[in-house]
């Protein structure tokens, strides 16, 4: 059988990684500065994410949410006070698109209502909900435009105000930084403002952590450089260094009821000792601490370069704005100098999305081999 053909390839076939190094089927290593879209958040085959992982297969890989699972009970209070979100109840799903379609249906569900809010240039996944959410109509198949979300343009108060006093809709999604779309993040008073207008006209606000939580914008979550405190927060991505798992964070008002959401592979055994071994390792090596520090040494290397015209992100989830479109370069990287960046939606846009663990000395390799290119 042959596969699927959706996604254009590198001609690069890895076949191990350690840290931030991935090497090929020659044996060519490459210098990982992507994560395979920030998922690697502590580093590929991280030697006590290992040892966890072989554990609990060698005891227990799965078994359903129809049994007791004391993992899951761990890691609801571990993830409750790394996140300092203590007062959350923890729902487990498998990705990213799970957890934002889980979190909008919960909304709907809290509200009885049906229309969304989300933001321009929006990724939030490519299952129903989360699809229409997200703002980019070549994805969105005709079973899924039923459905009504309102696109607003970030830091716009007054087109924000007049659509959400309508009284019409269950939820506001959005990223705390936006990912896919191009590290863009709305100002602090904006967040603000959203956060006072969904308690005001009583509307599930979501943040979409997926990408930017479990520590990689330099904070656990990349909302909690806002001061504000979403309903619902959703999670994946580096949540499992790689190993498949997603949640949704509910605030203490959504009251469940049996039945309501469920899945068969969300919070299996495993996926619950990928997560443990990922906040183990977050709080044993600082690496929340270590995000906020590299961001500032990134962006000090990255001003000397004259083609930059735009820094931005947070965190160790940055990108570098050129004035032409990267994908060249991108390749270039990959082929000549061995490492991956990443694109976006935005064409100028290099994304950097390393693992969190990674030191200085490898962010000057990066700019090492970016100035070769440039040059
Ligand atoms: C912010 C955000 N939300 C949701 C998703 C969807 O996650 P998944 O691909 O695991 O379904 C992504 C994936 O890139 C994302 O960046």
């Amino acid at each position: 059988m042959k596969l699927f053909d959706v996604y254009p390839l590198y001609d690069v076939t890895p076949v191990s990684a350690k840290g931030i190094e991935v090497t090929d089927e020659q044996g060519q290593s490459y210098l990982d500065f992507y994560g395979g879209h920030a998922v690697i958040s502590i580093g590929h085959s991280h030697p006590h994410y290992v040892n966890r992982m072989t554990e609990q297969l060698q005891k227990m890989a799965f078994y359903s949410n129809s049994i007791k699972n004391p993992l899951q009970v761990e890691l609801g209070e571990k993830l409750g006070s790394a996140s300092d979100c203590k007062g959350y109840q923890l729902f487990m799903c498998s990705s990213g698109a799970e957890a934002n379609e889980n979190a909008l249906k919960m909304a709907s569900f809290h509200t009885g209502k049906s229309k969304v809010i989300a933001f321009k240039n929006s990724f939030h996944g490519r299952t129903s909900a989360a699809v229409v959410a997200t703002d980019n109509p070549k994805i969105v198949a005709p079973l899924n435009a039923q459905q009504e979300v309102d696109f607003l343009p970030l830091n716009d108060f007054e087109a924000f105000e007049k659509c959400i006093s309508k009284g019409a809709h269950c939820a506001v999604i959005l990223e705390a930084i936006q990912g896919v779309g191009g590290l863009d993040e709305p100002t602090t008073d904006f967040y603000q403002f959203i956060a006072k207008k969904c308690e005001e006209y009583e509307v599930v606000l979501i943040a979409d952590e997926v990408q930017s939580g479990f520590g990689r914008s330099g904070k656990f979550f990349a909302f909690q450089h806002h001061g504000i405190q979403p309903d619902i927060i959703s999670i994946a991505k580096g949540m499992g260094n790689g190993f498949p798992v997603g949640g949704v964070l509910l605030h203490q008002k959504f009251k469940p009821w049996y039945g309501q959401l469920g899945t068969t592979f969300g919070g299996n055994h495993l996926a619950c000792m990928a997560t443990l071994s990922v906040l183990e390792v977050l709080e044993k090596e600082n690496l929340l601490d270590n995000a906020a520090i590299l961001e500032t040494y990134f962006k000090e290397k990255a001003s000397e370069i004259p083609s930059i015209k735009k820094l931005k992100g947070r965190g160790l989830m940055l990108g570098l704005e050129f004035d032409f479109e990267v994908s060249d370069l991108r390749k270039k990287l990959i082929y000549n100098q061995h490492m991956f960046t990443g694109g976006s939606a935005n064409k100028n846009l290099l994304r950097f999305l390393p693992a969190l663990n990674i030191t200085k000395e490898q962010i000057d390799l990066f700019f090492e081999g970016l100035k070769r290119e440039l040059a």
